[in-house]
């Protein structure tokens, strides 16, 4: 069993935690993984009554799990929910939590403390929480859960990292990366350092580009706020993207222990070649989404959403091109790329092979050979190779056929990432967080575009919702034949 603690959670009334951190509660209550009298504090500014929280979070449960709700496990699951009426940036707020929380048997002495908040305030809730002694560790361990972004850019994540380093052990640091939680994600480096097949072709030698996709059909939401500040770059490709990055491309560590696992991902993410200020068009695409249809329902546009600026130049679809230089990988070009109001919802990382020499069929009707790809579904979950197999026949012709690996039964569930991260917190495994280097060296890597563009206010491409994406992001290609790979169908000559 867990340590029993009090998982007391900033913004508890917001997006996050009505669409994540509480249905991965509720779950963790169902799996029996919560300690009998583990708490969770919910604080928020909204004028909220007890029981007006629990109904809230009731309906969140009951949206995310579906016909899978159990009123049983609810109902416990809401004996543990607390609501704490507060604004963060109050030095008050902070006096009445320590009053609540001191000498209370009610609540648990071990405190996670989770910013699920503007990450403008990280430092600010962090800080009034020292103030008021609440990160003292007398009786019962501290640990701060501070979501993403992590800073603006490099800058503003140095300045947060000395902030917070003056009041906090990186030990009681948890910088959450949610795709780490994720069992597909994780299963890149079984499928990499559990399988001998693969390990010699995984290199400049044999592979030709690689692709890291995630698109999703939904828009912005009520997420102005947060997002107009952010964009699809710092939200997506500074974090998700580029630790999926990491993954495919580090090299095998020691042992799974946290620091080896994050010492080969931050050599990654050092090894990636700087981008110059002159070369950031040739290296990364920005576009925002207009109105179009998903799902043959209408959908507005960006700029028409609640709380855009009406010349607001945000990018909702963001592409980079990197390259990192090792001896691995040089000169193995890697395309990320993230969308939001796209045609599908879904993960992908896609690696593409060299093309096979075209001698041995030369005098055959095949003009030109198919390469060879590996697909790593991360949402949905898959592995699928893609091979040239001989057309049933008289002549020689070919044609593509591929080995399918299910990674799960069809009777076994992939839990979402959270229930994951929420347990090690508690735990006290940080193997699956981010250690501070690695999130400075990610800005590294995006920070030369960040800068240019943030000077280029006067005009974003767009594209219609429920599409790929404006064609004009081709123009990272390093070869005409390269191409966006944005499913699993194999594609098209
Ligand atoms: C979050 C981003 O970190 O990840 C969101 O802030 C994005 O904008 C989400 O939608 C995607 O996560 P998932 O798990 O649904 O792929």
């Amino acid at each position: 069993m867990t340590d029993s603690c009090t998982y007391a959670i900033f913004g508890a009334t917001g997006n996050l935690s009505r669409i994540k951190l509480m249905p991965a509660l509720y779950h963790l209550d169902q799996a029996g993984k919560l300690a009998e009298d583990t708490r969770v504090l919910a604080m928020g500014r909204r004028d909220w009554s007890q029981e007006h929280l629990v109904e809230q979070v009731r309906s969140w449960v009951q949206g995310a799990v579906g016909e899978h709700f159990d009123e049983a496990v609810f109902s416990r699951f809401a004996r543990r929910l607390d609501y704490f009426r507060g604004d963060l940036r109050e030095p008050e707020t902070y006096q009445r939590l320590g009053d609540l929380l001191r000498d209370n048997d009610a609540f648990p002495d071990n405190i996670a403390w989770y910013m699920a908040i503007n990450p403008g305030d990280f430092g600010v809730a962090v800080r009034y929480l020292h103030e008021d002694g609440l990160l003292e560790e007398a009786h019962g361990w501290r640990r701060v859960v501070i979501e993403k972004p992590f800073g603006y850019d490099l800058e503003s994540a140095q300045a947060l990292q000395r902030g917070i380093g003056k009041y906090l052990r990186e030990e009681q640091i948890y910088r959450i990366d949610h795709y780490l939680g994720k069992g597909t994600v994780q299963n890149v480096l079984v499928f990499r350092f559990a399988n001998t097949v693969m390990e010699p072709l995984w290199n400049r030698n044999y592979i030709d580009h690689i692709q890291i996709t995630h698109s999703e059909t939904l828009g912005l939401g009520s997420r102005a706020g947060f997002y107009e500040g952010v964009g699809a770059m710092r939200d997506m490709i500074q974090s998700h993207l580029l630790q999926l990055l990491t993954l495919v491309t580090m090299e095998p560590p020691p042992s799974m222990e946290a620091e080896s696992l994050r010492d080969e991902k931050v050599k990654v993410l050092k090894s990636v070649r700087p981008i110059a200020p002159n070369a950031v068009h040739a290296h990364a695409f920005r576009a925002q989404y207009a109105a179009g249809q998903i799902d043959g329902e209408k959908v507005k546009g960006y700029l028409e959403e609640d709380g855009v600026a009406p010349d607001s130049v945000t990018e909702t679809y963001a592409a980079l091109k990197v390259y990192i230089d090792n001896w691995r990988w040089r000169g193995v070009p890697i395309y990320l790329r993230t969308g939001k109001r796209m045609a599908k919802k879904q993960s992908l990382v896609s690696i593409c092979f060299r093309h096979p020499p075209q001698q041995f069929f030369r005098d055959t009707h095949i003009e030109r050979l198919r390469q060879n790809w590996v697909l790593l579904g991360i949402q949905p979950d898959c592995l699928k190779v893609e091979m040239t197999v001989k057309e049933p026949g008289l002549e020689m012709r070919t044609r593509q056929t591929s080995l399918d690996a299910s990674l799960r039964q069809r009777d076994e569930v992939l839990t979402d990432a959270y229930e994951e991260l929420l347990l090690d917190v508690i735990d006290g495994d940080r193997s699956l967080f981010l250690r501070y280097d690695e999130v400075e060296y990610a800005w590294r890597v995006v920070d030369p575009v960040l800068r240019v563009w943030a000077t280029e206010r006067d005009y974003i491409q767009t594209y219609p919702a429920g599409t790929w994406g404006p064609e004009e992001s081709r123009r990272l290609f390093e070869k005409e034949e390269q191409q966006w790979r944005h499913s699993l169908a194999p594609l098209e000559d």
